[in-house]
């Protein structure tokens, strides 16, 4: 244990390599995704081109391996540049979170070597963008009663049902889709599949309209006689759940980065206008009120970005961490509602209107604390793994 601590602690301190990453992706972003989030995010149109200019530059393959065309880098890596993202796009900081962590990772990971061969070159370089089906119309955090079905029919499965929520939606090339294969066996009768958006029988629902991170598409992918060849199964036939919950274990710590992103930029928005602006003859970021709302949020982005960070570092050294990335979750989660909350009410009337980002944070925030699982789910992970913990000791 003292080993992973001493490991952890050296990892915070980021590389060169982490560094230089950092301050790359923050310059990429601030040049092309930063102007136009405003408007399309108004708009609701989905920016492809920015998935586009990430694939150029290996974004979209980051953490899978040189050999499939990745990028080979560490979960850190991928953490820093979700947060980075998120600083000034939201909406494409979750298109590519859901790509690469919910969707091109668990595909190689999880993926026999025809699977690998197939799909995961052109997922590492853009060629296609993924997207991940769990959740339905009836079913969002009760995940195991879902209610699509995959029928045996020899050489390939025929897929019936509807998937809701579903990000990237219609924009997407590959969907890994968990379905139930054996209704009797509840969880242990639930299988992953790899569905092309070109199978016959594949269709998508309206585009969501939705309070924030409104340029993500979101939409329902319903499943109609959709015939999948038994070689695009993901593990085992019954692997679907376990699959499902490693990949949502990992895809936290995205999510994780993601508020820290929206939390960073309310910060920086409103500690900047607190420096400028003047009240009663004097700076306003000079009235202790203020100042404690600022530390308060400073302190904690601190804080947050340890817990993303520890949940990474345990990612990267195959240690168990589904406790680390429900914690990083939930706390940078709350946190990017609490910090949106505080720039609008330091920036008063300004920040609530569209003149400003606060308003868009504050919207964007929101749903950090319900996809990939909501704050009252982590909290019963937390308290589970807590519990089972306790019982190790003992
Ligand atoms: N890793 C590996 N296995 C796990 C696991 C994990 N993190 N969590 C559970 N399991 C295993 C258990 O060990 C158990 O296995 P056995 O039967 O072999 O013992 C099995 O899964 C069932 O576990 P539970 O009894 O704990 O399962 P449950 O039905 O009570 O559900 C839950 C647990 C944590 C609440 C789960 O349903 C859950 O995570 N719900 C939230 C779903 C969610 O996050 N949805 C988000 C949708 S995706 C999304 O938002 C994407 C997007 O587009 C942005």
């Amino acid at each position: 244990m003292a080993k992973v601590l001493e490991k952890q602690i050296q990892t915070f301190k980021l590389t060169e390599d982490e560094k230089l990453l950092r301050k790359t992706i923050r310059e990429v972003s601030e040049e092309n995704f930063k102007e136009k989030a405003r408007e399309i995010d108004k708009s609701h149109r989905f920016p492809r081109e920015n998935f586009d200019l990430l694939a150029s530059l290996g974004i979209t393959g980051l953490t899978l391996p040189e050999e499939y065309g990745g990028g080979g880098m560490n979960y850190i890596s991928y953490a820093i540049v979700i947060e980075e993202i998120a600083r000034v796009c939201a909406a494409t900081s979750v298109m590519l979170a859901v790509h690469l962590s919910l969707s091109s990772i668990p595909i190689y990971k999880f993926g026999s070597q025809f699977i690998r061969d197939k799909y995961v070159r052109k997922l590492a370089k853009g060629e296609l963008m993924g997207a991940f089906c769990l959740s339905e119309p009836g079913n969002g955090s009760d995940a195991a009663a879902m209610l699509t079905r995959a029928d045996d029919k020899g050489d390939h499965c025929i897929l019936n049902g509807t998937k809701a929520w579903i990000t990237n939606g219609s924009q997407a090339d590959l969907y890994l889709v968990i379905a139930q294969t054996n209704p009797e066996l509840k969880h242990k009768g639930v299988t992953a599949f790899i569905v092309e958006k070109n199978m016959s029988g594949v269709s998508f629902g309206k585009l969501e309209d939705k309070l924030g991170i409104r340029a993500s598409a979101t939409c329902q992918v319903i499943l109609d006689n959709v015939q999948v060849p038994k070689e695009n199964i993901l593990g085992n036939v019954g692997d679907g759940f376990k699959i499902a919950m490693m990949t949502l274990d990992s895809g936290r710590i995205g999510i994780a980065a993601q508020g820290l992103g929206i939390a960073q930029a309310s910060y920086d928005l409103a500690s900047s206008y607190a420096k400028t602006r003047e009240a009663f003859g004097k700076k306003i970021i000079t009235f202790q009120a203020l100042q404690f709302m600022l530390v308060e949020i400073a302190t904690e982005i601190e804080a947050g970005r340890l817990l993303t960070y520890q949940a990474a570092n345990m990612y990267d050294q195959g240690l168990k961490f589904t406790r680390q990335s429900a914690e990083a979750k939930l706390f940078c989660s709350e946190l990017a509602t609490k910090a949106s909350n505080k720039a609008i009410q330091i920036l008063g009337g300004y920040g609530y209107t569209t003149e400003y980002d606060a308003e868009r944070f504050y919207r964007d925030a929101k749903i950090t604390e319900i996809y990939e699982g909501t704050s009252e789910i982590h909290r019963i992970v937390i308290a589970q793994n807590i519990i089972k913990e306790l019982g190790d000791r003992t």
